[in-house]
């Protein structure tokens, strides 16, 4: 089978990682990939949004397959130009993955369907978003509506905190994803990550996981894309599981179907545990990053007949999936500066060595000079991830490795599962 894989981050190198050791691949090109996932297949230097791009080069290697990693692909609308041309694509069209790049669409999908979420309204004008907030006490919730690159929720603490926010995003902070804001309830609990493979019409579960957003030790400081992950989550019970797909994961597939939206990829659902059950946070139309790593550290199983499957409509096929007893820790390495302005060029060494045992480095903002030096170039820089018996071993594991790579350019939190341990 021939695979395009699109993407450029630590989820598309662990993605590859999981691809390459598929015995259906034939071959692997990666668009435009990263230096951890050149080490791995071939990759081109066509950006994750230039559609045309992706479209000829997914031509012009016979792709069986195109695997979407980040959402900007999605919103391009990548996966409706391959179904026109006829090539499998694992990744929701642009429509159906509104339910990721539009908040206010998510909620009224919630809502026509009944879907356990947050209390909400939408607004395009102050003056009737300050009424509502009104009604709320403390703290309050303000959501751009659209992809506003992890910086469009605001969780104000008192109303001039809220009334900012609202002026902010509708005063055009974030441009056209900021044209509707969303005002919700606060939900109280723990976050977790759940994650579902879907093929249009059903959806398997397919992992689950817990990411720490802030980028400092003890939750503390700015809102981040995710500083390090585990999975198991212990927080997740099977009946938590079990009642999110039954009431949120399986529903939502469905009603997408019926409203003319096939929903095709992973859906990944970002609860919140709360005293009522879970509820729907928010909905990615891909893979968390970094959820994935640990996901594919975890999964038993070869990794193509599902995403094929559930590209082609054929999940109802399969069994499983099955996953390694085993608990996964992943750690990131971030950039100094990250998340607000990320320091890149930082020279790092030891990141390619052999940790033994079960310690994987996945690239996530890395360069490679022509002399073969590595440096940073984004804001999470490494993802350094492993296995273990225990969540404590895969932790130990994991920092074992980070401590032997040597990156003073960057910063890494030293709780990584704290919650679960
Ligand atoms: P989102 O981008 O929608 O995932 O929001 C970012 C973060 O804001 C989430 O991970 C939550 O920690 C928090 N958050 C969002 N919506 C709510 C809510 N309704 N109640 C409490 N916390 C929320
Ligand atoms: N780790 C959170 C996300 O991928 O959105």
């Amino acid at each position: 089978m021939n695979v395009l894989l699109v993407g450029f981050g630590g989820r598309e190198h662990a993605l590859a990682w999981k691809i390459v050791q598929s015995p259906m691949l034939t071959r692997l090109v990666a668009a435009p990939g990263n230096p951890g996932i050149a080490d791995l297949c071939e990759t081109r230097a066509v950006k994750a949004d230039d559609v045309a791009g992706l479209l000829s080069l997914a031509r012009e290697i016979a792709a069986d397959l195109v695997v979407v990693g980040p959402e900007v692909a999605l919103e391009a609308g990548l996966a409706d130009a391959l179904a026109e041309a006829g090539i499998a694509c694992f990744g929701p069209s642009r429509s159906a993955a509104r339910l990721e790049t539009s908040k206010a669409f998510t909620k009224d999908f919630c809502q026509r369907h009944g879907l356990p979420t947050a209390a909400y309204r939408v607004f395009e004008d102050t003056e009737a978003a300050s009424g509502f907030l009104d009604s709320l006490t403390a703290p309050f919730v303000i959501k751009a509506d659209g992809l506003a690159a992890g910086k469009g929720v605001v969780i104000a603490q008192d109303r001039a905190e809220a009334d900012a926010a609202v002026l902010d995003m509708l005063g055009g902070r974030f441009g056209s994803a900021g044209a509707r804001v969303v005002i919700e309830e606060f939900m109280v609990g723990e976050e977790a990550s759940l994650f579902a493979l879907c093929d249009g019409t059903g959806a398997v579960l397919f992992g689950q996981a817990q990411d720490h957003k802030r980028a400092y030790d003890g939750d503390e400081g700015p809102n981040t894309g995710g500083m390090g992950t585990y999975s198991p989550a212990p927080v997740l019970t099977d009946a938590l599981i079990q009642q999110a797909f039954e009431e949120l994961i399986a529903p939502t597939v469905r009603g997408m179907a019926e409203e003319g939206n096939p929903y095709v990829g992973v859906l990944y659902a970002g609860l919140m545990l709360t005293e009522q059950g879970p509820k729907l946070v928010e909905y990615n139309a891909r893979f968390g990053d970094p959820e994935c790593q640990v996901l594919m550290l975890r999964l038993a199983d070869d990794i193509l007949p599902w995403l094929e499957a559930a590209a082609k409509g054929q999940l109802s096929r399969l069994s499983g999936p099955s996953w390694r007893e085993e608990a996964a820790v992943c750690v990131v390495m971030a950039a100094d500066g990250y998340p607000d302005s990320p320091v890149s060029g930082a020279v790092i060494r030891g990141a390619g060595a052999d940790f033994g045992g079960e310690a994987v480095v996945f690239h996530a903002g890395t360069k490679r000079d022509e002399d073969g030096t590595l440096r940073s170039a984004g804001g999470r820089v490494l993802n350094v991830c492993a296995l273990g018996a225990t969540l404590h071993e895969a932790r130990d594991l994991a920092y074992a490795a980070v401590g032997a790579i040597d990156f003073p350019g960057g910063f890494h939190r030293s709780d990584i599962g704290w919650r679960a341990l």
